[in-house]
């Protein structure tokens, strides 16, 4: 909320969870808030949705009770896949109600992992859960447990210094070694002295599955962390630490990871292994479209697409619009 006190939209998410989370009177001091910073700033009042959903709040509607989305949203411009991200929507759901856990997406560059997983956040925000999301990035130079340290910097923006605090508790110290931005967000945050390498290691991983767990016990979480095939030694070993803590909590850990690519040493396979073996992990391996969808998808472009045209086109492409066969 720091980077962005005028976007409303924001706040009214901060306002319904914290609603959601049976805390009225912080929900109603949040649009508190809001009012005058806008007041300050603009000269302005919040704007008409914020200001219905205040009323509502003050009501205790039932209308604002949490929904879980059972159906994917079938957006415009999204073809197939249906059977995935019902599974994937089924995930979250029970994840949602208490069963957390991990679900993985699999599958070549381009058949549409990172669609499917942006699918899933806006269907968690819709019912809103928080998201946090995190990529790993190809190459040396990137630093260890990049996704990890983006998730948890990117939570330190979303929510007030208050609400910050408060989430990472003792973990606080710890996380500044990943996400030294956290100092920045709560200058009183300092980082803690330094420990032998394996005791450092095990108070991070620990560090990070505190927080996790205490975000996750206000509201539903997602957590998305995509092109995990580029995962850092550090982050293959936080993942399965904070997947191995989710089991009865409101966390769901969405990946996807590129089939196609094996790093030398499999860091991610022996992550996978383990949380396969520890945890409650779906494997969901995404599959070329059929001739009949890609035609769809190629149709969007408003061009026509006869069905011998969208035949030929899923020969040649492998039903993966981003890579055509060589
Ligand atoms: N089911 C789908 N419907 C429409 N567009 C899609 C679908 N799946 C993927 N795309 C589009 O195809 C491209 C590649 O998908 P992406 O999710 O980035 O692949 P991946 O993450 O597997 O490499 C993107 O432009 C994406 O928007
Ligand atoms: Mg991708």
């Amino acid at each position: 909320m720091t980077s962005g006190p005028l976007r409303e939209r924001r706040w009214g998410q901060l306002m319904l969870a914290l609603y959601r989370d049976g805390r009225q009177a912080e929900a109603l001091d949040a649009f508190g808030r809001l009012r005058q910073i806008l007041a300050q700033d603009l000269g302005v009042d919040p704007g008409a949705e914020l200001r219905h959903l205040h009323q509502v709040i003050l009501q205790q509607s039932p209308r604002l009770a949490w929904h879980p989305q059972p159906r994917p949203t079938a957006g415009r411009g999204y073809f197939g896949r249906g059977h995935e991200m019902s599974r994937l929507l089924r995930r979250f759901n029970d994840a949602a109600a208490g069963q957390g856990g991990v679900v993985l997406l699999a599958g070549e560059p381009g058949i549409g992992k990172s669609h499917a997983l942006q699918q899933l956040a806006d269907a968690a925000r819709a019912g809103s859960a928080i998201v946090l999301a995190g990529r790993c990035v190809e190459g040396a130079w990137a630093p260890p447990f990049r996704p990890f340290a983006e998730v948890i910097a990117g939570y330190g923006e979303l929510v007030s210094p208050r609400q910050l605090r408060a989430d990472l508790g003792l973990a606080g110290p710890a996380l500044t070694r990943i996400a030294p931005r956290l100092c920045e967000l709560l200058p009183d945050l300092t980082p803690p002295s330094a420990l032998q390498p394996d005791e450092e290691q095990f108070r991070l991983l620990d560090a990070a599955a505190q927080f996790f767990m205490a975000v996750s016990a206000r509201t539903a979480v997602l957590l998305v962390l995509d092109d995990l095939q580029w995962a850092d030694a550090g982050t293959a070993m936080m993942l399965r630490h904070v997947a191995r803590s989710c089991g009865h909590r409101r966390l769901l850990l969405a990946g996807a990871y590129r089939t196609t690519e094996t790093a030398t040493p499999d860091l991610l396979g022996d992550a996978l292994g383990a949380m396969q073996a520890e945890t409650e992990c779906t494997v969901i391996r995404l599959r070329p479209l059929g001739p009949r969808r890609s035609g769809s998808w190629w149709r969007r472009g408003g061009a026509p697409v006869s069905s011998s045209l969208a035949e030929a086109i899923a020969a040649h492409t492998g039903g993966n619009r981003s890579s055509p066969r060589r």
